[in-house]
C-alpha cells in the first residue's frame, strides 16, 4: 500500500513539473476550468452591479431612518466590491482574464440594478433583500455543483454566500419584518 502512495507521489510530482505554466491547476483538478472562470466572470459581474445599486441607494437614501439605513447599504457595497475582487483573484489563479467590462456587466450579472421611482427607504431596502435573495439562491446553486471538484473556489463561493445571508438578515431588521 505505501508502495502504491509513493508511486501516485512520483507521478503527481512529474506532473506538476511537466505544466508548471498551468500555476495550481493540476491533473487532479476535476472540473472544466474554463466552465469556472466563466461562472466566477458571472459573479463578478453580479458583484459590481451590487455595489452600484447599494452606493446609488446610500447616497440616495431619504427619510427619517436615512443615516441608519444609508450606513447599512455603505457597509454592504463595500463588501459587494470586495466579493468581486476576491472572484477576480481566483479566476486568475485558474489562468483566465477577470472580466470587469462594463458593456457586459447588465446581461451577465444575475441581479438587477435596480432603482425605485422614489427615493424611498423601503423600497430601497425591498430591492436589496430580493437582490440578496437572488444571489443566495444562484451561490448555493454554484457551490452544489462545485461539489468537492474545486474546494479552493467553493470555500470562496461558501465565505461570501454567508456575508450575502447576513445581508439578507441586515435588510430583514431594517425593514421590522
Ligand atoms: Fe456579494
Ligand atoms: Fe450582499
Amino acid at each position: 500500500m505505501s508502495d502504491s502512495f509513493v508511486l501516485d507521489v512520483t507521478r503527481i510530482r512529474e506532473e506538476a513539473q511537466r505544466k508548471m505554466e498551468a500555476g495550481p491547476v493540476t491533473g487532479s483538478y476535476g472540473l472544466d476550468e474554463e466552465r469556472v472562470i466563466a461562472i466566477l466572470n458571472d459573479v463578478i459581474a453580479t458583484e459590481v452591479v451590487c455595489w452600484l445599486r447599494y452606493t446609488r441607494h446610500a447616497i440616495s437614501a431619504i427619510g427619517i431612518d436615512r443615516a441608519q439605513v444609508s450606513a447599512e447599504f455603505t457597509e454592504h457595497a463595500a463588501a459587494e466590491m470586495q466579493h468581486a475582487i476576491r472572484a477576480a483573484e481566483r479566476v486568475s489563479q485558474l489562468g483566465g482574464d477577470p472580466d470587469f467590462d462594463p458593456a457586459t456587466l447588465v446581461q451577465r450579472a444575475h441581479t438587477d440594478y435596480t432603482t425605485p421611482a422614489s427615493d424611498d427607504l423601503k423600497a430601497m431596502l425591498e430591492n436589496n433583500l430580493l437582490a440578496e435573495r437572488i444571489v443566495i439562491s444562484t451561490y448555493q446553486e454554484i457551490i452544489r455543483w462545485l461539489g468537492d471538484h474545486d474546494p479552493t473556489t467553493r470555500r470562496l463561493m461558501e465565505s461570501i454566500l454567508e456575508e450575502e445571508e447576513e445581508h439578507a438578515d441586515d435588510i430583514i431588521d431594517l425593514l421590522g419584518t
